[in-house]
């Protein structure tokens, strides 16, 4: 038997698949090579030799992933909620990202991210940097040395954005290939390119050709914006009236999935034909049955999706129809970089979306966010996102004695408590595949 490996003791919550939560008061995690052996209620005697870390009362999960972050709008996160979405990014984002080709700026910036990041329950996200190539580079450097696993992309936009923030799409695409190589030459082990058109208001028809070519190229995977807002689903029928849905100006492109037959098998993930697409609040039937179709990932994005008016997102029915779908922070139109606030507000936003638009959309519960948080995201990443034998062993140690009660919970419920109560400071231990960070 290998030696290189670990038992974690402590109580566990982890999600089997979509509908079955397990929740085990005491339970021995067994890691070996970086990968899970399963999870025993008892003394597993057949890894007798390996090292015991002991967490006795404390709460053991499997990392959190963020299927949608933006690194640069870290700053004026908790500012500038009152806009809606196109307003905001004229007026708010825009110009923030902008000031990110100043690399001494950005290297400060991005390490108080990063740090955030890294005290929180998050083991793995899918990350936009902007549109300059060496500050995204620079940000992957960063993270690189954090031990999370990470997707980072450089954004892509050459129509509808102010001058100064403005790419041709030649420029725009030139520069993700210098992006690209740039990124891959670095031979990361735990830090990968994603392409990352920011939207189809945002990208010419001819730009977002162009990077469907590269990411089939380069084997990357994709990353962007769908049916988030009213203007903006509007705006798009205007600019790409041969699109009969928003989700077709990708699909067309060769942005958006690919069906599982044709998909190509790989040992690393994720890769060519891998999509997350942001938010899909307003997505009509077809979009849903394409995204179902080419397996495209829904980072849902509850606490964005509030601070901009942009709506709530039947997420339960992508639960239920089984599309893939994990959650997003959406940092910074979501204030909070902690995945915990994320679920919360997913739970809210079902629950009034239930009872103010549509009755026959059922409410979120607890097991759905904690999937989604888990399991539902970590998918994007391969086997991740479960302590079931064969998974890559990302854990968080949460210590919940400061959330005091007089009664007694199962363990469950004691994750449940410290998504309501909690936060990064709850967050005591992290491994990300098989390596303690601390
Ligand atoms: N759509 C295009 N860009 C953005 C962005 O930065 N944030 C959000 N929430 N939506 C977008
Ligand atoms: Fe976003």
């Amino acid at each position: 038997m290998s030696e290189n490996g670990f038992i974690l003791h402590g109580a566990a919550v982890y999600s089997e698949n979509r509908e079955r939560i397990i929740s085990m008061d005491e339970a021995w995690i067994v890691c070996v090579d970086g990968v899970s052996r399963g999870v025993f209620d008892h003394f597993p005697e057949e890894y007798a030799g390996l090292e015991v870390e002991d967490y006795w009362d404390k709460l053991i999960v499997p990392g959190f992933t963020d299927l949608h972050v933006h690194a640069p709008q870290y700053q004026f996160r908790g500012t500038g909620m009152d806009m809606e979405l196109l307003g905001w990014l004229n007026t708010i984002v825009f110009p923030e990202e902008r000031r990110y080709k100043d690399l001494e700026y950005a290297e400060s910036s991005y390490d108080q991210f990063i740090e955030d990041l890294f005290v929180g329950p998050t083991t793995r996200a899918a990350i936009f940097g902007t549109a300059d190539v060496e500050s995204t580079l620079l940000l992957m450097d960063m993270l690189e040395d954090t031990g999370l696993v990470t997707c980072v992309g450089k954004v892509n936009m050459d129509r509808n954005v102010p001058e100064y923030y403005c790419e041709t799409a030649e420029q725009s695409l030139e520069d993700t290939i210098t992006f690209v190589e740039g990124a891959l030459a670095e031979e990361y082990e735990r830090t990968m390119p994603i392409i990352t058109p920011r939207f189809t208001v945002s990208c010419s028809r001819k730009l977002m050709q162009g990077l469907g070519e590269i990411a089939k190229e380069y084997n990357l995977p994709v990353q962007s914006h769908l049916s988030e807002n009213l203007t903006e689903i509007r705006m798009v029928q205007e600019l790409e009236p041969d699109a009969s849905f928003y989700g077709e100006t990708y699909e067309k492109t060769g942005l958006f999935g690919l069906p599982s037959d044709i998909r190509p098998e790989r040992e690393e993930c994720p890769g060519y034909g891998d999509t997350i697409m942001a938010h899909c609040v307003w997505s009509p039937k077809e979009e849903i049955a394409l995204m179902k179709k080419n397996g495209v990932f829904i980072a849902h994005c509850p606490e964005s999706n509030m601070n901009l008016t942009s709506g709530a997102a039947p997420a339960s029915l992508y639960l239920d129809e089984g599309l893939r779908i994990g959650l997003g922070t959406d940092l910074g139109a979501g204030a909070s970089p902690c995945l915990f606030d994320t679920m919360k507000a997913a739970l809210t936003s079902s629950k009034l979306r239930k009872r103010f638009y549509d009755e026959n959309i059922r409410s979120l519960d607890f097991s759905d966010v904690f999937y989604m948080a888990t399991l539902g995201g970590g998918e994007f990443f391969g086997k991740v996102g479960s302590f079931e034998e064969g998974y890559e062993f990302d854990a968080v140690v949460l210590d919940d004695f400061s959330l005091s009660t007089m009664n007694e919970y199962g363990a469950a419920e004691r994750m449940e408590r410290l998504m309501y109560l909690g936060d990064d400071r709850n967050v005591v231990g992290k491994y990300v595949r098989g390596q303690k960070l601390y």
